[in-house]
C-alpha cells in the first residue's frame, strides 16, 4: 500500500483533533483509500502540547518552515489560522510541491485567487472543505452533487459560536458575555473572537460558497458583514414573542447587479427547519434550478466535526494525487479560465 506523509502544521484544537481521528480510523481510511495515510510530522509553538498528542509517534518541530519544505513530506495540513505567516507557508508548500489541506476560511476567502493560481501553475491540489460549516460536506455537495444546476442561492448558519451564543441566550437567559467564554472553552470560536461576533467569519465562509455557486473568485471585500454585538437579549425575547426566531445568517444570490453576498441577523419563522438549528449546529440551504431547495446540517465548529472534513481532504489528495490535473475536480468549480471577479 502506498504511503503518504502528512506534516501537520499546528495542533490546537482541530489539529489535535485531526490527529486524534486520523490515527484512530487509521485503517478504515486506508480500506477507504488504498492509502497509509500517517501524520510524520508536527509543527506547533507548543512542543510540549505536541508531545504530548503524538506520543513519540511523529517528529515534532516549532518551525513550520522546515515542515513545508521536508522532502519527505507528500501533504501540509494547515492549521494555524491566520492570513500573514499562513498564506507564506501555504505558498511556500505549494511552490516546494506539496498538496495542501487547509481548514482557514480567511486565508482563502482573502488570498484564495493567488493561491489556487500557484496551485495550477505547480500541479498541485488545495483541499479545504473544512474552511466552511465544520463537518457538513458543503463544499462537496456544491462542486459535486449538485454540478448539473445553475445555483440560484445559498443562504445558511455558517458561524457555530454566534448560533451558540444566540440559542443559549434564548434558551437559558444567560448573557452574552458568559456564553461567548463557553465557546471559548468549547473549542468553537476564533483566536479573536470579534471575527465570529462581527460577522466576519461568516462572511469569509459566505465568500468562499459563493465562489463555487457561482463561479467567481472569492471575493470577501464585497459582502456587506454585521453580526450579532447589537443585539439585546430584548430582541431575542420579542422576536419570540412574535413567532420569530433571530439567526445570523450568510446569504448570497445572483442579482440584476451581479452577485450579492450579504452577513446580518435575521428574523426567521419559527417553524421553518433552520430556525430550530441550535447550539454550534450550522444549516446551509442551496437553491438549485433543477433540484430545488436542498438543506445540509450539522456540527460547524468543533475539533472532531471539523477533522472529519479535514481528513476527507486528505483522502481525497491521497486518492487524486495521482491523477492528470486536468481529470480533477477544478477548486471554484468552474473552470478556472472562466472564474469571473465581482464588479466594484
Ligand atoms: N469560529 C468558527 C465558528 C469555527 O464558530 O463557526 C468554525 O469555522
Amino acid at each position: 500500500m502506498k504511503s503518504i506523509n502528512v506534516g501537520l502544521l499546528g495542533i490546537g484544537t482541530v489539529g489535535g483533533g485531526t490527529y486524534t481521528v486520523l490515527t484512530r480510523n487509521h485503517d478504515e481510511i486506508a480500506r477507504r483509500s488504498g492509502r497509509d495515510i500517517r501524520i510524520t510530522r508536527v509543527a506547533d509553538r507548543n512542543l510540549e502540547l505536541a508531545r504530548q498528542v503524538t506520543q513519540g509517534k511523529a517528529d515534532v518541530t516549532d518551525d513550520a518552515f522546515a515542515v513545508v519544505s521536508d522532502p519527505a513530506i507528500d501533504v501540509v495540513v494547515e492549521l494555524i489560522g491566520g492570513y500573514t505567516i499562513a498564506r507564506e507557508l501555504v505558498l511556500q508548500a505549494i511552490a516546494n510541491g506539496k498538496h495542501v489541506v487547509t481548514a482557514n476560511k480567511a486565508l482563502i476567502a482573502l488570498h484564495g485567487k493567488e493561491i489556487f493560481a500557484a496551485a495550477r501553475a505547480k500541479g498541485v491540489i488545495v483541499a479545504f472543505e473544512a474552511a466552511v460549516a465544520g463537518g457538513i460536506p458543503i463544499i462537496k455537495a456544491l462542486r459535486e452533487g449538485l454540478s448539473a444546476n445553475r445555483i440560484e442561492w445559498i443562504a445558511g448558519i455558517i458561524n457555530g459560536t454566534t448560533n451558540f451564543i444566540l440559542s443559549e441566550m434564548r434558551e437559558k437567559g444567560l448573557t452574552f458575555a458568559d456564553v461567548l467564554k463557553e465557546a471559548q472553552r468549547l473549542g468553537y470560536a476564533e483566536a479573536d473572537p470579534t471575527f465570529d461576533v462581527e460577522g466576519i467569519d461568516a462572511a469569509h465562509k459566505l465568500a468562499i460558497l459563493s465562489a463555487i455557486g457561482f463561479g467567481t473568485h472569492p471575493q470577501f471585500d464585497k459582502a456587506y458583514t454585521e453580526g450579532i454585538t447589537r443585539l439585546d437579549a430584548v430582541d431575542i425575547k420579542y422576536a419570540e414573542e412574535l413567532g420569530y426566531r433571530i439567526k445570523l445568517l450568510g446569504i448570497t444570490k445572483r442579482s440584476e447587479a451581479g452577485v450579492e453576498l450579504r452577513v446580518h441577523p435575521t428574523l426567521i419563522p419559527e417553524k421553518r427547519l433552520i430556525a430550530n438549528v441550535n447550539g454550534a449546529m450550522n444549516a446551509v440551504v442551496v437553491k438549485g434550478d433543477a433540484v430545488g431547495p436542498t438543506l445540509y446540517y450539522g456540527a460547524g465548529a468543533g475539533a472532531e466535526p471539523t477533522a472529519s472534513a479535514v481528513v476527507a481532504d486528505l483522502v481525497d489528495v491521497a486518492r487524486m494525487m495521482d491523477a492528470a490535473v486536468d481529470q480533477r475536480v477544478p477548486y471554484l468549480a468552474f473552470q478556472d479560465e472562466q472564474l469571473q471577479d465581482l464588479p466594484v
